[in-house]
């Protein structure tokens, strides 16, 4: 591999999105290599048919161990098809969300285990990880509020349906994998205006990207 893997992640309405918008034309700027932005099921057509399945609000008696089943499997289709063969040329490949989001989601959110949705998703990774994931926190009541004030709640899927004490449940695993993976996960701030969560994410890349960034 000799690219470079850059994962974002964050509780739903962390800014996540905002904030890869707002950094790709400055990455492509300032980054030797091409940047490809992506995030799961990433176009990829088998992993876009395993999210509809995830995601249909019609797929109530969806058991939770499927659920994790399927979007380790969604992962693993785009990872193969659209990431590795990227890094592989030498891109830069920043993601909307990867294994953590499934830790967050499936193992604490849900309540399947951590430590199994972990351990299934390294099979379906064969061991990638990023080399950096930036994580962008906020209360679970922030997010929350943010994508409320922008949506109407007949555009909500079935996982925005899930209550207040799931999202808390979420943002919790997140801090707790920042803590115990110092090394690759880096906590910004999110509660902050966007243009200073963005400037962050930048001198954060930047450092992990050392010679490969130019002025
Ligand atoms: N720092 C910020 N301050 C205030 N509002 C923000 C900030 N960042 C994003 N927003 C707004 O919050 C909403 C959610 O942002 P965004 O979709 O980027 O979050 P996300 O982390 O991608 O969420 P999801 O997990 O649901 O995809 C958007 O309406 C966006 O404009
Ligand atoms: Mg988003």
């Amino acid at each position: 591999m000799v690219g470079k893997f850059i994962s974002f992640e964050g509780p739903d309405g962390a800014g996540k999105t905002s904030v890869l918008q707002a950094l790709l034309p400055q990455l492509q700027a300032h980054a030797q290599q091409a940047v490809v932005l992506t995030r799961e099921p990433g176009g990829a057509r088998i992993s876009e048919k395993i999210r509809e399945l995830i995601l249909d609000p019609q797929n109530t008696e969806m058991d939770a161990r499927t659920e994790a089943l399927l979007y380790a499997a969604s992962r693993r289709q785009h990872l193969v098809e659209k990431i590795l063969p990227a890094l592989a040329k030498g891109a830069i490949v920043v993601c909307d969300r990867f294994v953590d989001s499934s830790v967050a989601y499936q193992g604490a959110g849900r309540q399947i285990g951590e430590d199994a949705v972990l351990a299934m998703n390294q099979f379906a990774t064969a061991g990638v990880q990023p080399a950096l994931t930036i994580y962008l926190d906020v209360p679970a009541a922030v997010g929350l509020a943010r994508i409320q004030a922008h949506r109407q709640a007949t555009q909500y899927d079935r996982l925005d349906r899930e209550r207040l004490d799931f999202h808390e449940r979420v943002r919790a695993a997140y801090l707790r994998l920042a803590q115990q993976q110092p090394q690759r996960i880096v906590t910004i701030d999110a509660t902050q205006a966007l243009s200073a969560v963005v400037a962050e994410c930048l001198g954060v890349i930047q450092q992990t990207l050392g010679a490969q960034w130019q002025a």
